[in-house]
């Protein structure tokens, strides 16, 4: 397909709005303060009442959605809340994911929660257990996260591990999985730190593109080796390689399926152009689910998405188009310039370009 052809394809994505998976910041509020958070959780900068957030879940389902992952902050900071939301969300035929750091899942919370409908229990763990107490700059972390899986994994619930690469865990994160798999969790799935938050102040350990090129080999190997059967393994790749990666790689904006909603209540396309605190947080806010509903928010007729459809008609200066210049959002929030050129770009020296975060790289996936 030519990249004209993969433009038509595109506007005629713009136009709809299928299968859509909401991220829900469902609280700021959390009981850790992690080094590289996203969010830079830990205050509470305002909530969406929880009747809002189920009267919108129910009408998000209506055009599309179907599945939800109920992440923060911390969610299970807002129990009770919680609980009604999954409630709403399971009743409405929208698959309610749980993301949590484990320190407050209970065994009688997970049974009632799956009572209410949770179908997956996500589990972050970045690493062995010294570098994810680090990370997490608690010293029961680790603890506490393994146990929460313990406990998914004995009540028969969807387990998944989220890990977040850096420049410095790779191998950490490699005898983690020799861990994980012998659980062994449904799924991991390793994404790479993105500078955005409090992760902004640790930059210099988002790793390069080379770094998780060796290590998507690395996890291969070790997969090759330990035949790792029962759990899917997934890692954000973050770059594509002309040669390699045929298709052209524009933001999934233009799929318009994925949705963010921040517990400001603002609405965004990709987390990447949240940016809470600063003045973009507004700016490029579709609309507030405090002040209408979803269905008007989402809609084509939005001239909010305006801001939006310029990525599709975006170009970049240099020989290969193929990632039309890399991601705006990350753009915006690290120069101010939503035109700039993505500045991770290593084209010259190691032929790998820039793409997406939703690109991932499936290692082993017995679900197939
Ligand atoms: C923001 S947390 C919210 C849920 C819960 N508090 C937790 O830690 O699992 C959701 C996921 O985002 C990941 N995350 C946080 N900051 C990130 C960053 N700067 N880059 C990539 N992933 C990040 C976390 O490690 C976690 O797996
Ligand atoms: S990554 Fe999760 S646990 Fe850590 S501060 Fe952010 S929201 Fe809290
Ligand atoms: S390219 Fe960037 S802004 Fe576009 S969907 Fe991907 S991460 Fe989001």
């Amino acid at each position: 397909m030519d990249i004209y052809q993969q433009y038509f394809l595109d506007q005629r994505r713009w136009k709809m709005s299928k299968e859509i998976e909401l991220d829900l910041h469902f609280t700021n509020r959390c009981n850790l303060k992690c080094d590289h958070c996203l969010y830079s959780s830990g205050e509470d900068i305002g909530e969406v009442p929880v009747d809002i957030l189920n009267e919108m879940i129910t009408e998000f389902a209506t055009i599309g959605a179907n599945t939800v992952h109920i992440g923060g902050g911390e969610p299970l900071t807002r129990y009770e809340d919680l609980k009604s939301f999954v409630h709403s969300s399971s009743l409405a035929g929208v698959k309610p994911r749980l993301i949590t750091n484990g320190l407050l899942l209970t065994e009688d919370k997970l049974l009632e929660l799956m009572d209410y409908g949770l179908e997956e229990l996500l589990v972050s763990l970045d690493g062995t257990e010294r570098f994810h107490n680090n990370f997490r700059r608690n010293n029961h972390a680790y603890e506490k996260a393994v146990s929460a899986l313990k406990l998914g994994l004995e009540h028969n619930i969807f387990t998944r591990v989220n890990s977040v690469l850096t420049s410095e865990n790779g191998e950490d994160i490699k005898d983690l999985l020799e861990y994980t798999t012998q659980l062994p969790v449904s799924v991991h799935a390793i994404l790479c730190l993105s500078a955005m938050g409090r992760g902004k102040d640790i930059r210099y350990l988002v790793p390069e593109f080379e770094y998780v090129g060796n290590f998507i080999e690395d996890v291969q190997d070790l997969c090759d080796k330990h035949q790792f059967s029962d759990t899917k393994i997934q890692i954000q790749k973050g770059y594509l390689e002309p040669k390699i990666d045929k298709t052209h790689d524009y933001c999934r904006i233009s799929k318009k399926n994925n949705a963010l909603i921040y517990s400001t209540g603002h609405v965004f396309p990709c987390v990447r152009f949240s940016n809470y605190g600063s003045p973009y947080h507004e700016a490029f806010s579709l609309g507030n689910i405090l002040e209408d509903s979803i269905i008007d928010i989402w809609s084509p007729d939005n001239e909010k998405w305006d801001l939006y459809k310029r990525n599709l008609e975006r170009k970049s200066d240099c020989a290969d188009e193929l990632c039309q210049g890399g991601c705006r959002g990350l753009m915006l929030s690290e120069t101010d310039n939503i035109d700039a050129c993505d500045y991770r770009c290593t084209y010259e020296k190691t032929g790998k370009l820039p793409s997406c975060i939703r690109k991932y790289v499936v290692i082993n996936d017995p679900y197939k």
